[in-house]
C-alpha cells in the first residue's frame, strides 16, 4: 500500500519537472512545471506559458487541469508543483484548483526535489464557490 503511493508520488513529480522543461517564460524567467493524478490513475502536466501582454499568461496548474478537463477527467487526487525554489501556487491558481479538485493533496517541490504537503483547502481558505440551483 505505501508502495503504491510513493510510486504515485514520484511519478506526478516526475511529470511536473519533465513539464517544466518546456516552459515559456522569458519574461520572469520562473520556471513552473506541475502535474495533476485523476482518480482513475492518469497524470496530466502542463508549464507556465507567459505572454508579451503579460495578464495573457497562463500558470503551470492552469495548464495542467485544462488538459486534463478538456480530455474528459473531472476527478482529481493531486497535484504537484515544481520551481527552483518550492514556491506555493498563486492566489488565482489556488482558485482554479479550488474549482476544478476541491480538497486535495498539493505536492510542492524545489529544485533539489524536497516536498512540501498541503490540501487546497488549506491554501485556499474560506473559498468562493458559486452556489447555483
Ligand atoms: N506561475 C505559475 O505558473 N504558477 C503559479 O502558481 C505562480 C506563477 C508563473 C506565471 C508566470 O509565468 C511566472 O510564474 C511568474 O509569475
Amino acid at each position: 500500500m505505501t508502495g503504491k503511493k510513493i510510486v504515485k508520488q514520484d511519478a506526478l513529480i516526475k511529470a511536473a519537472q519533465e513539464a517544466r522543461k518546456h516552459v515559456y517564460a522569458p519574461f520572469s524567467k520562473y520556471r513552473v512545471g506541475a502535474a495533476v493524478l485523476t482518480s482513475t490513475g492518469e497524470i496530466f502536466s502542463g508549464c507556465n506559458v507567459e505572454n508579451s501582454s503579460y495578464r495573457l499568461t497562463n500558470c503551470a496548474e492552469v495548464t495542467a487541469l485544462t488538459k486534463a478537463v478538456s480530455e474528459g477527467y473531472s476527478k482529481f487526487v493531486k497535484l504537484a508543483v515544481v520551481t527552483d525554489d518550492g514556491g506555493y501556487p498563486c492566489g488565482a491558481c489556488r482558485q482554479v484548483i479550488w474549482e476544478l479538485c476541491g480538497d486535495i493533496e498539493v505536492l510542492v517541490v524545489d529544485k533539489k526535489g524536497r516536498v512540501k504537503k498541503e490540501r487546497s483547502a488549506k491554501l485556499l481558505p474560506h473559498a468562493f464557490k458559486l452556489n447555483v440551483t
